[in-house]
């Protein structure tokens, strides 16, 4: 048996690796911390509330002395951190709050794992700290070893962190993996990203807002298949590693948005090309070949088996996707307690 920390649970990809792990692993036991900030969302935890080895509590990660109690009280073996600012439009209106969040919360988990001793701290983190690639380079991709070169105060955040996580590990001998992975789509997505926005908009006919001329490259990954590659980092990783994740499924962003329009029955016309994104990356591209040769990792999902199924998740989800539109998520707690 073994106890893991995750943060940021209440989000996006913590959310899936939470409901993918507590099943899969009954024995095992996870406490999920988050602050529940607009990203964080408890109607998503709701699947594994009352499951015997599955904990929420309520709280941020910058708070180190709320951080230290709880690593005094639980014991973790593992701690997994997904809690973080994760909107780049964001970081553009606000850069302070990702800083915080992203750099000065990774601080206070590893000193809290120094403090009270874990076998793994993994961080999680995103292509995006590589910067970008030139688009009429098709045969470039991020390796593990591909300097480090932000965009915006998002990746700039990221980075930061990452290389705090290695300075951790090199300087205090602290048990650390860190995963970079391309950009993920799947159930419960916050309707602010590309993928639920543009399928909520065409499902009410709305025009789809795609940024510039709409060819930049994204590399696309299935939530699920990120879950699982972190759990073999998690469990296998080598320790001071990075690892890449990716499936090779680059789209442009109208490639993605058409998709979802073909499937959805509706016509195209409903696309409007809006001013550019500052500082927009034009082309992610993962090499995922470190984690596919030594942890056996492989996706279970391409890009044409993940949209239908996060299309099929977002029309049998509605009432979780409304709730996130009109703010009602927001009263969880004080429906619940
Ligand atoms: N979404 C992607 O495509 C993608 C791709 C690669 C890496 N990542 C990384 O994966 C992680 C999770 O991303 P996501 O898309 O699920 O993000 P998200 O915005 O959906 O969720 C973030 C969660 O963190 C919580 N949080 C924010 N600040 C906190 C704080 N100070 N203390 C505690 N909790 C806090 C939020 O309440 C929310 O529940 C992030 O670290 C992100 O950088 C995301």
């Amino acid at each position: 048996m073994a106890k893991f920390l995750v943060t940021g649970g209440a989000g996006f990809i913590g959310g899936n690796f939470l409901h993918i792990m507590v099943n899969r692993y009954p024995n095992d036991q996870y406490v999920c911390i988050d602050a529940l900030t607009y990203a964080g969302n408890m109607e998503t935890l709701e699947p594994i509330m009352n499951k015997p080895n599955f904990k929420f509590v309520h709280e941020d990660i910058t708070n180190r002395e709320a951080v230290y109690k709880l690593f005094e009280e639980e014991h973790f073996d593992y701690v997994i951190n997904f809690a973080a600012e994760s909107h780049v439009d964001r970081s553009i209106e606000n850069p302070e709050v990702f800083l915080k969040t992203n750099i000065l919360g990774t601080q206070v988990l590893m000193d809290a794992c120094r403090k009270y001793g874990i076998k793994r701290y993994h961080q999680v983190s995103t292509d995006e700290v590589y910067g970008d690639l030139p688009l009429d380079r098709p045969d470039l991709f991020f390796h593990e070893d591909t300097p480090i070169h932000t965009s915006s105060p998002y990746s700039a955040s990221k980075a930061s962190a990452d290389l705090l996580v290695l300075a951790y590990h090199r300087t205090f001998h602290l048990p650390v993996t860190i995963s970079r992975c391309s950009n993920n789509y799947g159930p419960y997505h916050f309707p602010e990203k590309l993928i639920p926005l543009m399928i909520q908009k065409a499902l009410r006919n709305e025009k789809l807002p795609v940024y510039g001329n709409g060819l930049n490259v994204r590399d696309w990954l299935y939530v699920g298949d990120h879950c699982n590659a972190i759990d073999l980092i998690v469990r296998k990783g080598r320790d001071g590693e990075v690892y890449n994740i990716g499936g090779h499924n680059e789209k442009t962003n109208l490639e993605v948005v058409k998709t979802i329009l073909k499937a959805l029955g509706k016509p195209e016309s409903l696309i409007e090309y809006v001013k550019d994104r500052p500082g927009h990356d034009l082309r992610y591209a993962m090499d995922p070949t470190k984690i596919e040769t030594e942890l056996g990792w492989k996706p279970e999902h391409n890009f044409d088996t993940g949209i239908v199924a996060t299309i099929k998740w977002n029309l049998e989800n509605q009432e979780w996707l409304k709730h996130v539109e009109s703010g009602e998520y927001q009263n969880w707690m004080k429906r619940h307690y």
